[in-house]
């Protein structure tokens, strides 16, 4: 019987998450932080988001750490995270269709210049603009994973030229491959719609400063739906409010909620979300949740690892 502490601050209803293991297990020891964690020496394995520093070491004999989202960043915060034990990211289908679908109601929206007709018809005025051409949009998209190659696929399904940057090169159906800090500046320079996907580790922290957002074609567009401290937020407020960046989609900021008396609420050409492009669903993600926990009983190899030096 497997004993799971569920710590979560973020909206996750343990209940559900409850229901749905224990369809999974005969038996199950399910405690939900803090009221009902009990033992902490007895947990073996933890389901968290963003656990309050402290949380997980006091679990001394734990098997594993479950991040309960795609991205882990929220895990390395604690600055007690214990070194040896196993952390296992949720790699969901489900969630990357979610994601595929937020990101293209953004790019469509800037593609078909929403934003200018919502202006054009705010002032009664029947105007026609220059009709867009998809082959011609350079769509870019920051992180190929998962979520990144599911969006490649769609994307170019429907006509767009597609363009990658990733860490390591990829071959992708379509997507013209950039790798490497070397290779962004070139992958940038032909972006007109750049969708940040990369998840946050040492090395993506600040990747988007003023410097890279003017490496973009001017009036290009961004959509984060990665995570927040990818860009650095004032460089990014400065460059919509120039324009040089014509305006943004964002689900996703280094400090969520968005503080109240945040630059970016109210913007006229930034819209805000509250980081829900892809949320977890507890029966879709339960199954590989189950399978890895069933996997580490039997002493074998969980899937979905994160490399603890990367923070990925
Ligand atoms: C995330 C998620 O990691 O929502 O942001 O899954």
């Amino acid at each position: 019987m497997p004993v799971i502490l569920f710590c979560s601050n973020n909206n996750d209803d343990p209940a559900a998450w409850q229901a749905t293991l224990a369809e999974h297990f005969d038996d199950l020891d399910f405690r939900s932080w803090p009221d009902q964690m009990g033992d902490p020496s007895e947990i073996e394995y933890a389901l968290v988001w963003a656990p309050p520093a402290g949380v997980l070491a006091s679990c001394v004999n734990l098997k594993a750490i479950y991040g309960l989202g795609q991205g882990v960043d929220h895990i390395f915060a604690d600055p007690q995270l214990p070194e040896n034990i196993p952390i296992l990211r949720i790699v969901d289908p489900w969630m990357s269709q979610a994601m595929s679908e937020w990101c293209l109601l953004h790019i469509l929206r800037f593609h078909r210049q929403a934003l200018e007709y919502a202006e054009i018809t705010a002032a009664k005025a029947w105007t026609k603009l220059p009709f867009p051409d998809t082959a011609k949009r350079r769509v870019g998209i920051m992180g190929l994973g998962a979520l990144g190659s599911d969006l490649a696929g769609k994307l170019t399904a429907l006509g767009f030229p597609v363009r990658g940057w990733s860490r390591s090169p990829k071959n992708l159906p379509g997507v013209t491959s950039f790798a490497g800090e070397d290779a962004l500046a070139d992958f940038l320079a032909d972006t007109e719609i750049l969708v940040n996907l990369l998840p946050l580790t040492l090395d993506t922290r600040d990747l988007m400063t003023t410097a890279r957002f003017n490496q973009m074609p001017a009036g290009s567009f961004v959509i984060n739906a990665g995570r927040g401290a990818t860009m650095v937020e004032p460089d990014l407020l400065a460059a919509i409010n120039t324009g040089q960046i014509a305006g943004a989609a964002l689900d996703v900021f280094c400090e969520e909620p968005l503080p109240q008396d945040h630059g970016f609420w109210g913007h006229a050409k930034i819209d805000i979300w509250p980081h829900v492009a892809a949320q977890t669903n507890p029966d879709t993600a339960t199954r590989q949740i189950v399978d890895n926990i069933r996997r580490l009983m039997a002493g074998e190899k969980p899937v979905n690892e994160v490399n603890f030096n990367r923070q990925y």
